[in-house]
């Protein structure tokens, strides 16, 4: 049951030996692809997408059929924990992710309970014993979350947001309002991503989409502080194996030291940052996972195949690295494209592996 064929990505999260650079692609499952577009369609809509295990297992694996990834990432969403908080996600064409009742005052949040990863969340936790049962053992499945400070954006703000008006105001007029909503939140991810432990995920990722907004000061009290939390309550040895946790701040860069010392073991790294240089400033403390810029996949293939050759030749020799895009991939990207990325990364890598 525990046996994996392939356990390179979770090798390399340790920094362990490997033969080849693991790579999996942030959102690798997605519109890019005409065959996830059939199965959202016959599924009616995303959310409906998420809640049919059978469904979401099968576009979770359609990127695995099609390139040779080194893992498997949960299909889901990370507004879930909100929407089971009874904030009504929806989503309106071309206009991303909406809620109903967004929070706005200290009552909201009162009000707000942690949901239960098996209740109002079953159906996550349904798709991952799904998932992981018909992966047989090929690659290990990454479950996933937001970040408490990500997270309250959404639910802040009542979508997607450029400028974060709404959630800055709250924290610099009313930050014990804030400071609550994050306490609720880092209680319902950690349950929730032990829950997905439980359930068969054999690593965690937490996505702080958000966080390079901040000061560095309100990075940390109202970002990190709380992903830090989380980490320490997760579960991190499971089926005879550790359970490695990832922390992507995209646009925490300049935070990097103080992210590796959350205890995490490995850190996710957008494009805005020299690869080489993060590995010096983190040392052998955590495995760095990324980071091409996503729009490089836009480029004629040989122009990919030399972007992951100099991002490799910055990690340079050893275990330590997944690679990986700095962010998820645009929905307009020539699936050739992503094969040859891949292609290029175990290709390129081996020669890093030897000795
Ligand atoms: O393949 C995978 O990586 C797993 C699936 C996954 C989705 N969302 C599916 C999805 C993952 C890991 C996420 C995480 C997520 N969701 C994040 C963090 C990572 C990041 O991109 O920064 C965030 C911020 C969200 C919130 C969210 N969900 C937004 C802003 C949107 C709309 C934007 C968009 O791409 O349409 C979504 C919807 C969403 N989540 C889609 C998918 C495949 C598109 C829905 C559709 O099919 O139309």
């Amino acid at each position: 049951m525990n046996t994996l064929k392939n356990d390179r990505y979770l090798r390399a999260l340790l920094r362990q030996p490997v033969d080849v650079t693991p790579v999996w692609m942030m959102r690798q499952a997605g519109r890019y692809l005409p065959e996830y577009k059939a199965t959202r369609a016959q599924a009616g809509d995303f959310m409906s997408l998420c809640k049919n295990a059978e469904l979401a297992c099968e576009v979770t694996l359609q990127p695995l059929r099609r390139f040779p990834l080194d893992a498997a990432i949960l299909f889901s969403d990370i507004l879930t924990i909100p929407d089971a908080m009874g904030l009504g996600l929806y989503f309106e064409a071309g206009e991303g992710p909406k809620f109903e009742r967004p929070v706005a005052s200290m009552a909201d949040v009162r009000k707000i309970g942690i949901p239960d990863p098996e209740g109002e969340l079953g159906y996550v936790m349904n798709a991952v014993r799904t998932i992981r049962r018909e992966l047989k053992g090929e690659v290990p499945l990454i479950g996933f979350s937001g970040s408490p400070w990500t997270l309250a954006t959404y639910m802040v703000e009542g979508g997607s947001s450029k400028a974060f008006t709404k959630i800055k105001k709250m924290m610099y007029a009313e930050p014990q309002t804030l400071h609550l909503l994050l306490d609720k939140l880092a209680d319902s991810v950690t349950s929730y991503l032990n829950a997905q432990v439980a359930a068969g995920a054999q690593s965690l990722m937490i996505f702080d989409t958000w966080g390079g907004v901040l000061t560095p000061r309100d990075y940390n009290d109202f970002s990190l502080q709380y992903m830090a939390k989380i980490v320490d309550g997760l579960t991190r040895e499971h089926e005879g194996r550790r359970v490695p946790v990832t922390l992507f701040t995209k646009n925490g860069g300049q935070w990097l030291e103080a992210i590796a010392a959350t205890g995490c073991d490995a850190v996710g790294l957008d494009w805005t940052i020299n690869i080489a240089d993060a590995k010096r400033r983190v040392g052998d403390k955590v495995a760095l996972q990324g980071n091409m810029d996503p729009s490089m996949l836009y480029a004629p293939i040989p122009r990919i195949e030399q972007e992951v050759a100099t991002i490799l030749e910055g990690f340079g020799q050893g275990p330590g690295h997944v690679f990986n895009l700095g962010h998820g991939i645009h929905l307009d990207v020539e699936p050739e494209h992503a094969g040859a990325f891949v292609e290029a990364v175990h290709r390129l890598s081996r020669p890093y592996h030897q000795g």
